[in-house]
């Protein structure tokens, strides 16, 4: 029987590429966003946001965890759902940058908790 090099070599790139997907998939599901989250956030929504030092009787607290992951919907709208009258773009004045959106927007997707 002959031995044919291109459909081995054919077999091996697919594996290969198989392997590397698997493994992106794998990475992406044990990530844990919410560290960058609260990165994110302390950078750009404390000013406001905190019942601490410049605290301005905003609506919304998100110095701790809890207080964080109880509106995570809420602050996953605000930085990446279209703008209207009930939902305002944050940071106010301002816009995070695409990563920094799509950090949030994956922590939301993955559940959107301090653990997630
Ligand atoms: C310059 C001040 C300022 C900064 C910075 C800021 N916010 Fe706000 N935020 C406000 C104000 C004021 C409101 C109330 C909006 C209104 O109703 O006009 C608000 C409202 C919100 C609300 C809605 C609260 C509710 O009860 O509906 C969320 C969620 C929110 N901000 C999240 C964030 C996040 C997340 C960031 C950082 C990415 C951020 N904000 C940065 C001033 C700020």
């Amino acid at each position: 029987m002959k031995f044919d090099k291109r459909v081995l070599s054919m077999l091996l790139i697919l594996f290969f590429l198989i392997i590397s997907c698997k493994k992106d998939d794998i990475t992406s599901q044990n990530e844990v966003y919410f560290p960058k989250v609260k990165a994110i956030i302390s950078q750009n929504c404390l000013s406001c946001h905190s019942k601490t030092g410049t605290w301005q009787g905003r609506p919304t607290a998100l110095d701790t965890d809890t207080e964080i992951a109880q509106v995570s919907s809420s602050i996953k709208a605000s930085v990446a759902d279209p703008v209207s009258p009930r939902n305002k773009r944050m940071p106010q004045g301002g816009q995070l940058s695409q990563n920094d959106v799509d950090i949030i927007v994956k922590w939301f997707n993955k559940g959107g908790k301090a653990s997630d």
